[in-house]
């Protein structure tokens, strides 16, 4: 009777452990961000191409932020289930854009995140000003999921 129950407390720990390996990062659906930024990603064609929309929590600008287009590309060679990606945003409000490269991951919880970088390219009037047109950073998302 022990070894029994040692066998289904093996068996059920090792299956849980694979269930969670196995499970897979998709970029498709809403994301939010550590700033409160947030993104609808909608679905990865078979080159990997995808769109969407992202609506800023901030801007370094002035301006009345809006929704605005992105445009990406998930690499889906050798991922294992947790794809490298990048987008562009072209914002609509002001001159810049900005460049996000990341990983979809599944945390150990079985959550899925976005760990990404940006660089976000400002106009600048002159070539002398060129040295400070670009900011860069990091942001995490999480998937926004309907309770
Ligand atoms: C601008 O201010 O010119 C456009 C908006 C830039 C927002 C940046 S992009 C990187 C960072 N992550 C966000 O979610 N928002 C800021």
């Amino acid at each position: 009777m022990v070894q029994v129950t040692l066998f289904l407390l093996v068996l059920s720990l090792a299956l849980g452990a694979h269930g969670l390996s196995d499970k897979k990062c998709s970029l498709t659906g809403q994301w939010i961000n550590d700033l409160g930024s947030t993104m609808k990603i909608s679905a990865v064609n078979n080159h990997g191409d995808f769109s969407g929309s992202y609506l800023t929590a901030v801007t370094a600008t002035t301006n009345t932020i809006e929704e605005s287009p992105l445009q990406g590309s998930l690499q889906r060679r050798n991922q294992k289930g947790q794809p490298t990606f990048g987008f562009t945003v072209n914002w609509t409000f002001s001159d810049s854009v900005t460049v996000f490269t990341g990983q979809c991951f599944v945390d150990k919880n079985g959550k899925e995140v976005l760990k990404t970088m940006w660089l976000l390219r400002s106009h600048v009037d002159s070539i002398e000003n060129d040295w400070k047109a670009t900011r860069v950073g990091i942001n995490i998302f999480t998937r926004v999921t309907s309770k």
